[in-house]
Order: C-alpha cells, then sequence, then structure tokens
C-alpha cells in the first residue's frame, strides 16, 4: 500500500479518485486550493471510505505548503489533478493557465525532487493530439499544437516531464491521456459541479433536466459524423479513478515516462447522448441546433489498446450507466456541493 499526495483531489476526477484509493487501502493526502471545489466533496468521500484522508488547504505553487507535506508524510507517489481547466477562458486569461497549469507543475516537481518522491501520474488529455490524426487515436501519433491555452497547457507539462524523465532516471511518471469524463459514482453523493455555466456537454444536459437552464445547444449539425453533431469517446468517471489506481501500481517499479489514452475507445454523438439520457433517465432534454463551436474537432476517440494490454485497466461502464449515475448525482444535489 502506498501513501498518495493528490493534488486538485477536492475536484471532479481527484474526489472519485481519492475514493477508490482509500477503498484499495492507500493512505491519502489532499492539497488543494479550493478555486474550483469546495471541501464538502472529501468529507462525503471520507464517509463512502468510512475512512479518512488528511486535507490540505493550499496551492501548488506555494512551495512551503509542498515542502511542510513532504516533511510530514512519507509521501510515495503523487497524483497531480491540480490546474486550471475551463478551455474559453483560457484564451480571456493566459498567464492565470500558465502560472497555475505550467509554473504551478514545476513547483510541484521541484517539491518532490527535493524530498526524492519520483513517481508521478499526471492528468493530461486528448486535446493534445494533433488535428490531422484520425480517430481511433493511438499513443504514437504525433501531438499537435492545441487550439486553446489550456490545451497549450497540458502539450508543454507533457514535453517538461519527458525531458525531465529523460535527463534523470529517478524519474517514474504516467502520463494519462483523457478523452471526455462523465458521470459520477454510484452513490450520487459526489460528482461533477462546475462553477457558473458549465462549458462541457454532460454537466449541461443535467442542469437542462434538473431545470436550471432552458435547453441544450447543440454545436453544429453539419459535422462529417453519422447524424452531423460531434462525437466523442466518453468515459465514466469511476473508470477515469481506477486508471489512475493501475497506473500507479504500474509505476511504482518502474523508470521512465510512458503515456495511456484513457477512453473507452467508443466514439458517441452529441444526439447519442441527448437521446440515450432521455430514454435512460425518464426527462426531456428541449435542445436546439446552434453553429459550431469554434475549436471543436468532428470526433475524437480512442484507441485504449495500450492501457487494456499495460495497466490490467479495463474500464466496467457503459454510455447507459455514465448516463444514470450523472443524473443521480445532479436529481440528488440539485446544487451541487452548495446545498
Ligand atoms: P476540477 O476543477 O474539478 O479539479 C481541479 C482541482 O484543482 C480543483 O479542486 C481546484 O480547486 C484545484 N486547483 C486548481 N488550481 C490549483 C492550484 N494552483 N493549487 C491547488 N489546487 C488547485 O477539474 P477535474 O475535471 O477534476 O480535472 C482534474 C484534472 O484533469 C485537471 O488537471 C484537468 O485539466 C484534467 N482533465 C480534465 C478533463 C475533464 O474533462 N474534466 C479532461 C482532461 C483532463
Ligand atoms: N457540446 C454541445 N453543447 C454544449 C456543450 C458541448 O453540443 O453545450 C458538444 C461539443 O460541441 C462536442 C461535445 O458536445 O461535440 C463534447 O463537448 P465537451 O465540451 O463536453 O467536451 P470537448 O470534447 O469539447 O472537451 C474536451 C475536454 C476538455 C479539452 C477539450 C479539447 O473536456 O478538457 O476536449 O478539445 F480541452
Amino acid at each position: 500500500m502506498a501513501k498518495v499526495l493528490v493534488t486538485g483531489g477536492a475536484g471532479y476526477i481527484g474526489s472519485h479518485t481519492c475514493l477508490e484509493l482509500l477503498n484499495a487501502g492507500h493512505e491519502v493526502v489532499v492539497l488543494d486550493n479550493l478555486s474550483n471545489s469546495s471541501e464538502e466533496s472529501l468529507h462525503r468521500v471520507q464517509a463512502l471510505a468510512s475512512k479518512t484522508l488528511d486535507f490540505v488547504q493550499g496551492d501548488i505553487r506555494d512551495q512551503k505548503i509542498l515542502d511542510q507535506i513532504f516533511q510530514t508524510h512519507q509521501i510515495d507517489a503523487v497524483i497531480h489533478f491540480a490546474g486550471l481547466k475551463a478551455v474559453g477562458e483560457s484564451q480571456q486569461i493566459p498567464l492565470e493557465y500558465f502560472d497555475n497549469n505550467i509554473a504551478g507543475s514545476i513547483s510541484l516537481f521541484q517539491a518532490m525532487q527535493r524530498a526524492r518522491v519520483f513517481k508521478l501520474v499526471f492528468s493530461s488529455s486528448a486535446t493534445v493530439y494533433g488535428e490531422s490524426n484520425i480517430s481511433p487515436l493511438n499513443e504514437d501519433m504525433p501531438t499537435g499544437m492545441p487550439t486553446n491555452n489550456y490545451g497549450y497547457t497540458k502539450l508543454i507539462v507533457e514535453q517538461l516531464l519527458q525531458k525531465l524523465s529523460a535527463a534523470d532516471e529517478r524519474w517514474s511518471i504516467a502520463l494519462l491521456r483523457y478523452f471526455n469524463p462523465v458521470g459520477a459514482h454510484k452513490s450520487g453523493q459526489i460528482g461533477e459541479d462546475p462553477q457558473g455555466i458549465p462549458n462541457n456537454l454532460m454537466p449541461y444536459v443535467t442542469q437542462v433536466a434538473v431545470g436550471r437552464r432552458e435547453k441544450l445547444a447543440v454545436f453544429g449539425h453539419d459535422y462529417d459524423t453519422p447524424d452531423g453533431t460531434g462525437v466523442r469517446d466518453y468515459i465514466h468517471v469511476v473508470d477515469l479513478a481506477n486508471a489512475h489506481l493501475c497506473a500507479l501500481n504500474n509505476r511504482l517499479d518502474t523508470q521512465g515516462c510512458r503515456v495511456w489514452n484513457i477512453g473507452t475507445g467508443n466514439g458517441i454523438s452529441v444526439l447519442q447522448v441527448k437521446n440515450t439520457f432521455e430514454q435512460v433517465n425518464g426527462v426531456t432534454i428541449p435542445f436546439e441546433f446552434v453553429a459550431r463551436r469554434e475549436g471543436d474537432v468532428a470526433t475524437c476517440f480512442a484507441d485504449n489498446t495500450r492501457a487494456l494490454k499495460e495497466l490490467g485497466w479495463t474500464p466496467k461502464y457503459g454510455l447507459e450507466d455514465m448516463l444514470a449515475d450523472s443524473w443521480n448525482w445532479q436529481k440528488q444535489n440539485p446544487n451541487g456541493y452548495r446545498d
């Protein structure tokens, strides 16, 4: 069993990962500045696991806090989720994104090196793939220049980590390229809780269903896809959380830097999401077609063979589970953690 520092552990993917870590018998220390989350998620994680974790409210850019954590706890590995993730916002306030995501990551890696902790799992994104690649995307395909600053920060940190591990063989790094995380823990106690108007499809759909938004705007229906709407690879957040445990186990006794796609390998359209959500949950989602959103690609889904083979990871949940669980969370928590 390991003692794991989880940065950004109070957030959407982080909270689900903390729960799976505790359930698997690991010890967990969370560092989160709560800029996009609430401590309530961690209270619920601990209640669900009937176990405790250590929470430190602080910033990954704060070297003193990092040193203190590494001095107080015998950390074996770090799972690094902390960062900003809104694509549109990253175009308006690029420096905030460069500072949190790039400078913040460097600050964390420096503290890890001082503490001689070299095992790391990093949250990357399918957005790093070049647009000319054709899905299913595999890890050997070239990365491109992301069209937004958020995606750029992920690419830069991936590259920094590749160079770091090439220069110093003590590092053992997993770069996980997530496709589209959706869903929530079966209990409906933890889930995605975006601030303001959601940017992503799933929280928008559930907020329409619960009456917080009037209707879904479907961005484009003239793509070269079976029904004209955008196709993505949706992955249940609990499956994604478990991929981190598999990557952690893989890295505990291996050196180097390795990339894995974390997706189901299934391409699902926006209309399929909407229609299946209605069928599974027995609710109606009013919608309208609007223009394409700038920067969106028609189709993006994973070749996940490498993760299945090398990590021994298998996604368990299908689209219906993802949509039922997203709705179960939203229904029980119409205003997220702010109830
Ligand atoms: P989230 O916003 O729910 O979680 C991120 C957490 O990091 C939040 O709790 C936030 O308070 C914290 N945080 C932000 N900046 C920090 C800082 N400087 N110091 C300390 N804490 C800080 O997001 P999420 O959806 O859980 O995403 C987790 C990670 O996965 C992010 O790095 C994100 O970019 C990446 N990712 C997410 C998606 C997605 O669609 N959700 C897709 C690909 C990659
Ligand atoms: N969509 C709509 N209406 C909405 C929201 C989304 O029709 O209100 C469509 C999009 O056009 C796309 C699909 O639903 O076809 C999925 O969109 P999301 O915003 O949920 O997800 P993206 O694939 O666009 O975003 C993902 C990750 C980001 C990452 C981005 C890079 O969530 O972290 O890929 O392209 F940066």
